[in-house]
């Protein structure tokens, strides 16, 4: 059987999806495949090595799919695996296939959103742990003062459809105040976790007037837009039909109760089987 072409959509979970939407919007004619590791998520907390293993696996399905072109719409995957991904194992496995993250392209504009030159960046553990932003961040911006927050709380409550209820108003300040603690001077934030832009409603209360709050997904989208002109050995592989499949390996009745909330739109996933 001869697949269509398609871009990959990975994340471990459900907000993949909230760059997926910044993405279909802007580049609606290709087609998508994303996959929702919902039955290992969330990968906040896991080491290095198993982030990694989970990671290649689902970039392999994708692959196996006829997915020549992989975005990695997780923070803590493109921390924590994606240079692997891309130094070792696509040359010497997949040498026409490419992986791509969302560190870097935000990375490069990030410096752009701030008067003060101080950025808050709040992510996963994995993510904050990793020193990715603060790093890839200082080698498009290099005086720029990173504050980094980590919010283990937040993917669960997310997760859970728990975020709008009263219950996370809790962790929502817990965290913001921590952050805005260590640096009063912020005056811009990165959500660096892509289910974090289901907590804007929550976030936004609690800044200051004039504070800028940055969600990923339409930078990833004009980064991804740019690298298809700019690579048109891998643009012309694509398919254009405008087809958009979902799959996950948690229950997909569950995936599409609760993909909608982060896609906007109705979602039919199906079910796979991952190594667990
Ligand atoms: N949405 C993910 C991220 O951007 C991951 C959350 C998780 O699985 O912990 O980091």
């Amino acid at each position: 059987m001869i697949h269509k072409k398609s871009i990959g959509i990975f994340d471990s979970g459900y907000g993949g999806l909230t760059v997926f939407k910044a993405i279909a919007n802007k580049l609606p004619d290709y087609n998508y495949i994303y996959l929702g590791d919902n039955a290992r998520a969330p990968y906040g907390d896991h080491s290095y090595e198993t982030v990694y293993q989970y990671t290649l696996e689902c970039v392999e399905w994708l692959f196996e799919q006829g997915c020549p072109l992989v975005i990695l719409a997780c923070n803590t995957a493109s921390a924590k695996a994606l240079r692997t991904i891309q130094q070792k194992v696509l040359p010497v496995k997949y040498p026409h296939h490419r992986v791509l993250g969302v560190i870097r392209p935000t990375a490069e504009v990030i410096g752009n959103y701030t008067a003060s030159g101080k950025i808050g960046v709040m992510g996963t553990r994995g993510t904050i742990n990793s020193e990715s932003y603060p790093i890839e961040i200082h080698k498009f911006f290099p005086e720029l003062d990173v504050v980094q927050q980590s919010c283990p709380m937040w993917v669960p409550l997310i997760e859970n459809n728990e975020h709008l209820q009263e219950g996370a108003d809790y962790f929502v300040q817990e965290y913001m105040d921590q952050l805005l603690e260590k640096s009063p001077d912020i005056d811009a934030i990165l959500l660096a976790c892509t289910h974090y832009p289901l907590l804007i409603p929550k976030i936004s209360k609690l800044l200051p007037e004039g504070f800028k709050l940055i969600a990923q997904g339409d930078i990833v989208a004009d980064s991804l837009s740019l690298y298809l002109v700019n690579h048109p050995e891998i643009e012309e592989l694509l398919n254009k039909d405008g087809e958009k499949q979902f799959f996950t390996s948690g229950d997909h009745l569950v995936f599409d109760k609760n993909a909608s909330i982060f896609f906007d739109k109705e979602v039919m996933s199906q079910q796979i089987n991952l190594k667990i």
